[in-house]
């Protein structure tokens, strides 16, 4: 079947090789000029584990273009995969997903499925839809489903090849069987729903499991404050099977480009339909003063931060990911440099991205946020190098390339054979028997 996907982000992309490698007939709309031409010449513009190569392998069923005319030409369904970022207000930027429904209105010429694939507050497809119709020629026939998006950074293929579940928000069987002929190999369950429904399963699964991350880390200060070890707490807890085992790992609490903006846009649309979800807002303050616990842990530790040099380990939100999009790291880094501190950086896939952001042009608030950020800071190509004469090592991405790294090398290069873990990753015993201050959270 023919598919049209306006994005190309890590959600449409990955959408887009999928539908590809199922043996439809897929064409990517992507506005960005610098990321298009690289999707052009058959190279994929940020690190995913696995993508190039099953982009390469369907390159004859993939193509790419900056024209949603040609988008809507091509297929009967469009999935729109465009960013919702959030605004200072907390609600989320609906001006791409504005401009994709206007633009795809005008080049309407008979039925067409315009498939929600970004994460969007309910009721979105009803403003999509009123727009649609201002501005589509009159009469035309079209209608707007949502399917929302699970897969997870740095895992998107497996993800994406198995999901949990498949939900489609329809407003008929019309599209209902055609989002079904798309999907057809595919074994997950399957929940038909209404849209509204569709709307709120992305946005409640997000904010459920950012609230067991800040439940967690919670209670991980309590066990700071008492004594107690939140790994052994966690366990206990998650075995029991109604709360499960998964999420219920500490750290210096969630980043990313979903978490932070979906439980604002959660809570902002809850407050607009007349619901206070304090709860909600509760997870997001305790996620807040998590980064501010770590960073106090560091100002203890080294007593005074200015001019002391500090190397980092980790700059992307999590592991297998090149996105630095509300990544701890950068408000760790944020703080340290106002207290005058000198930063050093590795991190395996995004000092790459990081050094390309800096050569770019400001194009958006994430781009110069992050340019701000990295200014001043050294980036570093090596776990080893990065530790040269530092006060300290923070951990702050679990990658696996820092599951067990040579201690003694680290430890001759050190100044001070400090370590202060964002993520749990090392055992506190053994890191003291090494000669190291060792710090981490919750034990
Ligand atoms: N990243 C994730 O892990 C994830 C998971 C599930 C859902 N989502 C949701 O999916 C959506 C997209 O997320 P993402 O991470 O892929 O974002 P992204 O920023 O990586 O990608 C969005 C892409 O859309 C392009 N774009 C914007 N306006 C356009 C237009 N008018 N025409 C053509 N292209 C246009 C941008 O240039 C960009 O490449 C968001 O709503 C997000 O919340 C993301």
């Amino acid at each position: 079947m023919k598919v049209s996907i306006v994005g190309t982000g890590y959600v449409g992309l990955v959408t887009g090789v999928l539908f590809a490698d199922k043996g439809h007939d897929v064409l990517c709309i992507e506005n960005n000029r610098h990321k298009l031409q690289k999707l052009q010449n058959g190279q994929v513009p940020f690190y995913e584990p696995g993508l190039q190569e099953l982009m390469t392998k369907n390159k004859s069923r993939l193509r790419f273009s900056d024209s949603i005319e040609e988008g809507v030409k091509h297929a009967k369904a469009i999935f729109v995969a465009v960013g919702t970022p959030a605004l200072a207000s907390g609600e989320p930027d609906m001006t791409y997903i504005e401009r994709v429904a206007m633009e795809i209105a005008q080049y309407l010429d008979g039925y067409r499925l315009i498939v929600e694939k970004s994460t969007v507050p309910v009721h979105t497809s009803e403003k999509i839809h009123e727009t649609i119709k201002r501005f589509a020629p009159q009469g035309v026939e079209f209608e707007v489903a949502s399917n929302p998006e699970f897969l997870r950074e740095g895992q998107a293929l497996e993800d994406a090849f198995n999901p949990d579940r498949i939900v489609f928000g329809v407003p008929s069987v019309k599209a209902e069987k055609i989002l079904s002929e798309i999907y057809k190999d595919f074994s997950a369950p399957l929940i038909v729903t209404n849209v509204n429904s569709a709307e709120i399963i992305k946005h409640a699964a997000n904010s459920f499991l950012a609230m067991k991350i800040s439940y967690i880390n919670a209670v991980a200060s309590i066990c700071e404050l008492s004594g107690a070890n939140i790994e052994e707490v966690a366990k206990g807890i998650g075995l029991d099977r109604r709360i499960g085992e998964h999420f219920l790992r500490a750290g210096v609490g969630y980043g990313g480009s979903c978490f932070p903006k979906d439980v604002d846009a959660f809570v902002n649309i809850s407050r607009e339909l007349g619901y206070d979800f304090a709860l909600l807002e509760e997870v997001q303050k305790i996620n807040h003063r998590q980064k501010k616990r770590f960073l106090k842990k560091i100002k203890e530790t080294l007593w005074v931060v200015k001019n002391k040099t500090i190397a980092i380990w980790g700059l992307s939100f999590k592991p297998n990911t090149d996105d630095m999009r509300e990544a701890p790291a950068l408000d760790v880094i944020n703080e340290l440099k106002r207290e005058q501190a000198k930063i050093k950086i590795y991190d395996p896939q995004a000092i790459q991205k990081a050094n390309e952001i800096l050569q770019m042009p400001a194009i958006d608030n994430h781009t110069q946020h992050l340019q701000q950020t990295l200014q001043d800071v050294e980036l570093c190509s090596c776990a080893y190098d990065v530790v040269t004469d530092v006060d300290c090592l923070l951990i702050l991405t679990e990658w696996a390339e820092f599951d067990s790294p040579d201690w003694e090398v680290i430890k001759q290069k050190m100044k001070q054979k400090i370590v202060i873990d964002g993520r749990n990753m090392y055992d506190p015993k053994k890191m003291e028997q090494l000669g190291f201050i060792y710090k981490s959270v919750g034990r």
